[in-house]
């Protein structure tokens, strides 16, 4: 029996994640689900944003099913969902764009780079060390060729290194590796990518890039796709695995029952096809194309159905099949 650990999180976190819960129970009534509470509001409460205690818990998972969680910019605060991908080396951030005659996978490194943690503070001076390591680069492109061997598919390296030394090593360890595998591979400047991507996303398949690089690219992609309300994400380790929303906790409309949960369903989609249910996701994707084909909407996609009520007509579709 597989153990899936629910984090709904912080602001719309309460609301998508529900609905995807709902979900995932009427397809597989069998798992065991449990809550874990951790973000911003368990810090407001307790004072502790995240306990090891809550990380030993996750762990004890087959797979976990997280909203997102609000990180506020003060310099003490230390985001928990990095603290989470850090302590359950979930080096993999797979984020696909799919649409009309595009087929997108973001393979994002998620353990270093920018966010490497090794930073300084000072009134006058901050300073933030983008590490990049060759263990690091060469697991996350060997993530991405295998991506390309299954999708039959081909690589683009999105790095900056004509400024900066770390992305040099990076993308010397991306092509020797893809060399290596014998894929087709390209490389491109991470700004000139972004337009492009945009422009002419049918050109790109698989796309590995570095930590904030990805991070920023992922948000700016699902402008393909009608925005972050429908950008789902998976967290990869060699042992434990976590799947998102590529969105936030979006203050400014939550407790609305406005939000897309989109993006935390297609993330419940990825969820079971780790766990080996590739019927179960297609059943969820499917069922979402029927809602949305029926016109059924959030108001981010120009319709007035409600978090709730679009998860309701998705659970009729799912039980209808
Ligand atoms: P955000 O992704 O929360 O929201 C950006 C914009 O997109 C907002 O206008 C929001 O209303 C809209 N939006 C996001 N999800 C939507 C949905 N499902 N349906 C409809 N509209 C949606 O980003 P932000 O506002 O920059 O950040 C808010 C908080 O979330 C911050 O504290 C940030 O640190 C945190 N955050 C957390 C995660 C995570 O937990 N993985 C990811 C991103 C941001
Ligand atoms: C994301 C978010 C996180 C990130 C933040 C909230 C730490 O933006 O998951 O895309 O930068 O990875
Ligand atoms: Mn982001």
């Amino acid at each position: 029996m597989k153990k899936i650990a629910v984090v709904e999180g912080d602001g719309i976190g309460h609301e998508v994640i529900p609905v995807a819960r709902k979900v995932l129970e009427a397809l597989h009534p069998e798992f065991e689900y449990f809550m874990v509470e951790v973000g911003y509001g368990k810090w407001e409460q307790t004072g502790c944003p995240c306990a090891d205690q809550e990380i030993a818990d996750l762990k004890t998972a087959d797979a976990v099913l997280f909203g997102a969680v609000t990180t506020p910019p003060m310099k003490d605060y230390q985001s928990v969902v990095l603290r989470i991908r850090k302590a359950l080396d979930l080096y993999a951030n797979l984020r696909p764009v799919r649409g009309n005659g595009f087929d997108i996978m973001i393979v994002r490194e998620n353990t270093e780079g920018l966010y490497s943690g090794i930073e300084e503070f000072s009134s006058d001076r901050a300073t933030t060390l983008r590490v990049v390591t060759r263990a690091g680069s060469e697991r996350i492109v060997r993530s991405a060729i295998r991506l390309v061997k299954e999708r039959k598919g081909h690589l683009t390296i999105g790095h900056k290194a004509n400024v900066l030394k770390s992305d040099v090593l990076f993308r010397d360890v991306c092509r020797s590796e893809a060399k290596e595998a014998g894929i087709e591979f390209n490389d491109r400047f991470i700004d000139a990518l972004a337009l492009d991507l945009l422009q002419h996303p049918a050109a790109y398949d698989v796309v590995v890039t570095t930590n904030i690089f990805g991070d920023i690219l992922s948000d700016v992609a699902s402008y393909l796709v009608g925005g972050l309300g429908l950008a789902p994400s998976a967290n990869i380790g060699d042992r434990y695995a976590l799947f998102e929303p590529v969105h936030g906790s979006a203050p400014d409309i939550a407790g609305r029952n406005i939000a897309n949960p989109i993006a935390a369903l297609r993330s419940a989609a990825m969820l079971l096809s780790y766990l080996g249910d590739h019927e179960g996701a297609s059943r969820v994707e499917v069922s979402l194309d029927r809602v949305l084909t029926l016109g059924i909407r959030t108001r981010d996609l120009g319709g007035c159905a409600g978090t709730r009520e679009f998860g309701d007509a998705v659970l009729r579709e799912i039980c209808r099949e």
